[in-house]
C-alpha cells in the first residue's frame, strides 16, 4: 500500500476511535480529512479486511465497534498522546528479542523515544541472563530507545523511572502492583512485569539506553513455563478479565514519557520519593544476592543514587545491583 494511502487509513481510524461509541457521518469524515466519500468507504473496507469491525448505518454513518487485538502502528498510533515515545514505532509479528532489535536501531541512529514492539519473542531476555517467557499475542514485549543527557553513572536511575511508570499503568488498569528493588513489578507477591536496561556509553556520555519491558497482560497460568507458575501472574489473572493490549501499551508509553521527562527536568529526587511510595521492598526482611554474596537483613531505604540500603547485624550495606528475595511472612 502506498504510504499516503496508509496514512489516510490511519486518519480515518483515528477519527472513528476519537468518536468512541458515537456514529460519525461519511460526510463529516470526508470534510475533516479532505477525502472523497468513495475514498472514506475504501479505507473503511480496508480496515474491515484487517479485522476492524466497523458498523455502518445509512443515515448515521460509521462507528468503530471492535479493534483487532494487535499492536501494529495502525492500532497504536491513534491511541498515543506522547510527543516522542512511540512516535517511531517498529512492529514485528515475531522477533528474537525487541531489545536486540532496538540496540541495532540505536546503533543506526534511531531517535529518542523510538519503540520496538513484538507480538512474540523467541529469545526474550530477562535480567542476569534469564529467559523471558514471551508467548504470542498474550502480553506486551517492547523496548524503548532513549538518548538521555546523563553521565553513565546515573543511567541506572532510568530503571527506577521505568518501574514507577509501569507500576502506575498497572494500577490504572486495576492491578494492585508494587515494585521490588530495583525494578520488578509484583502483584499478589508474584512477578507481573520486568524491565531490562542496557546502554552504550563513553566514560562521560551515554549514547543510548534501551529499556526493555515485558508485561504479563493476558497470559493464563498455562502460558507460563511450569517452573514459573507459582511465581508469575498477569493482569488477566489478577483482575479476572482480559485487558485490551493496545490501550494498555498506550497507557504504558504515556506514563513512561511523563516520568522520563520529569526525571530529565527535576532529577532523581521526585523519582526516589515516588519509588519509595510504590515499593514492596522497603521495611521487609530480604536476602540480596550481589557479587556472589548473600546479604540478609532489612531493606531500609534507597539512597540518592537508587542503591538499596540493607541493615544487617554488621551495619548498613549499600547494594548497587543484585537480586532481592523477600523473606516471608510480611
Ligand atoms: C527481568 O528479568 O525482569 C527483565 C525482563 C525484561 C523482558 C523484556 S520483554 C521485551 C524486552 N526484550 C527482551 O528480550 N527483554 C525485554
Amino acid at each position: 500500500m502506498p504510504p499516503d494511502s496508509q496514512n489516510s487509513e490511519e486518519l480515518v481510524l483515528a477519527f472513528l476511535a476519537e468518536a468512541g461509541d458515537e456514529f460519525v457521518s461519511g460526510e463529516a469524515i470526508s470534510d475533516k480529512l479532505g477525502l472523497t466519500r468513495a475514498a472514506v468507504w475504501k479505507h473503511v473496507e480496508a480496515l474491515r479486511a484487517q479485522g476492524y469491525r466497523i458498523d455502518a448505518i445509512p443515515a448515521r454513518g460509521y462507528r468503530l465497534a471492535e479493534v483487532p487485538d494487535r499492536l501494529t502502528p495502525l492500532e497504536l498510533r491513534p491511541l498515543l498522546n506522547t510527543h516522542d515515545l512511540g512516535q517511531g514505532l517498529h512492529w514485528y509479528e515475531e522477533l528474537g528479542s525487541t531489545s536486540d532489535r532496538a540496540k541495532e536501531l540505536a546503533d543506526e541512529g534511531a531517535e529518542h523515544g523510538t519503540v520496538v514492539i513484538a507480538e512474540a519473542q523467541t529469545a526474550g531476555r530477562g535480567r542476569r541472563g534469564r529467559a523471558w517467557a514471551s508467548p504470542a499475542r498474550r502480553n506486551l514485549y517492547f523496548s524503548v530507545i532513549l538518548r538521555p543527557e546523563l553521565p553513565p553513572a546515573r543511567a541506572p536511575e532510568l530503571t527506577l523511572v521505568a518501574s514507577i511508570a509501569l507500576c502506575d499503568a498497572l494500577r490504572q488498569a486495576g492491578v494492585n502492583a508494587g515494585i521490588k528493588w530495583p525494578n520488578d513489578l509484583l502483584a499478589s507477591e508474584k512477578k507481573i512485569a520486568g524491565i531490562l536496561t542496557e546502554l552504550a556509553a563513553e566514560p562521560d556520555r551515554v549514547h543510548w539506553v534501551v529499556l526493555g519491558a515485558g508485561i504479563n497482560v493476558n497470559a493464563r497460568a498455562e502460558d507460563f513455563p511450569e517452573e514459573l507458575r507459582g511465581e508469575a501472574t498477569s493482569v488477566l489473572l489478577e483482575r479476572g478479565q482480559p485487558a485490551p493490549r493496545a490501550l494498555f501499551a498506550a497507557a504504558c508509553f504515556t506514563a513512561l514519557e511523563e516520568w522520563i521527562d520529569r526525571h530529565a527536568e527535576e532529577g532523581f529526587a521526585p523519582v526516589r520519593e515516588a519509588w519509595r511510595e510504590r515499593s514492596v521492598t522497603l521495611g521487609r526482611e530480604v536476602i540480596v544476592k550481589a557479587d556472589g554474596r548473600e546479604i540478609a537483613g532489612t531493606a531500609d531505604d534507597i539512597d540518592e543514587s537508587g542503591a538499596l540500603l540493607v541493615r544487617t547485624r554488621a551495619g548498613v550495606e549499600r547494594v548497587l545491583a543484585g537480586d532481592v528475595t523477600l523473606v516471608r511472612p510480611r
